[in-house]
């Protein structure tokens, strides 16, 4: 059997650590934690409790636990989480030149190391720090995703379920646009076993799953009241580096480049796309109303907001 692939993760707080212990688990892959040295220890002491659990679990996963770039050489595929998570009555946005500053220096250093990785971005907020992070990296489109749909259309299949009684196994969503309060959910196209919700629930309700789906995050940081998700966002990572790493070509809602599909051009939002071996191999268009189309253009001009303060802020970049 070939060797493990390797899956380096940037950032060994509530989602760093969450995303080591779930790939871990899955028993496919060998894991790196790596952290900035002012915390020295604990992402060695994570990762150390985490190949401990593996006798237990049942994985052969190795764990290691760094704050040296050099152990993160020839990584198959890097998940960068470092950064600061919102904090009540924070918007992402918020987070901006902060988490884009650390966004920077970790993809310098990653990609001096991993020059042919895969690289997911989980930083917030999203799409702009993926957009800096591929920008940043020099690689082509393909090999630089962000974590966002994913996790959005989880929320929103767990509300759809839940509203209707049913398993969130044959629930689908579909969501497109930016992460967070711009996202976009297409109700037509989000089913229950093939049937479209719109079939299922009247229309105030879905507009009110819709909200909550795109309030999601904001109302786990209201509760947590000292940081952000990191339960699902983490189940998120893994599904995307599973289609990735094990060819799955699964289709799932990423912020991906988009040059042209959509009338979107040079900007990472998110969009149903095929993960495989390729990283991203296909970006699937289809036909938007009227009212769908405004709503996924205003989603993306919030994300060219930020991209132009970054621009102004960071010159040096190229954005
Ligand atoms: N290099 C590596 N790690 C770093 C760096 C850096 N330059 N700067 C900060 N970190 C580490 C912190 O030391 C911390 O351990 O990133 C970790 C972030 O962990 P948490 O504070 O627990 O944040 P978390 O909830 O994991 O969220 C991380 O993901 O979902 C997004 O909005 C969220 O942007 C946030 C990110």
């Amino acid at each position: 059997m070939a060797a493990r692939k390797k899956v380096t993760v940037i950032g060994a707080g509530n989602v760093g650590a969450t995303v080591a212990q779930r790939l871990a688990e899955r028993d496919f892959y060998d894991v790196v934690l790596l952290d900035i040295p002012q915390v020295e220890g604990m992402p060695q002491g994570k990762a150390l409790d985490l190949l401990e659990s593996g006798p237990v679990y049942g994985y052969d996963s190795l764990i290691t636990g760094t704050t040296s770039y050099d152990d993160t050489a020839d990584s198959d595929l890097v998940v960068i989480t470092s950064g600061l998570p919102r904090k009540p009555g924070m918007t992402r946005d918020d987070l901006l030149i902060t988490n884009a500053g650390i966004v920077k220096a970790v993809t310098e250093s990653v990609v001096a190391r991993s020059p042919n990785c895969f690289i997911i971005v989980v930083t917030n907020p999203l799409d702009a720090m993926v957009q800096l992070c591929q920008k940043v990296s020099g690689f082509p489109k393909n090999r630089v995703i962000g974590m966002a749909g994913v996790l959005d259309s989880a929320r929103y299949r767990t509300f759809i379920a839940q509203e209707l009684g049913v398993s969130v196994e044959d629930v689908s969503a579909f969501v497109l646009g930016g992460h967070g309060d711009t996202m976009v959910p297409l109700p037509r196209y989000s089913t229950v076993s093939g049937i479209p919700i719109t079939e299922l629930l009247p229309a105030e309700r879905i507009e009110a799953l819709s909200k909550r789906a795109a309030n999601g995050g904001a109302e786990i940081v209201a509760l947590l009241k000292t940081g952000s998700a990191f339960y699902a966002p983490s189940a998120s990572v893994v599904a995307m580096v599973d289609s990735i790493l094990r060819d799955k070509k699964r289709v799932l809602p990423c912020a991906a480049l988009l040059e042209g599909e959509y009338g979107v051009n040079g900007l990472y939002v998110g969009v149903p796309v095929k993960l495989g071996a390729e990283g991203v191999e296909q970006i699937i268009e289809i036909k938007l109303t009227g009212e769908e189309k405004t709503a996924f253009h205003n989603s993306a001009n919030a994300v060219q907001e930020l991209i132009n303060v970054m621009r102004e802020k960071m010159p040096e970049v190229g954005l």
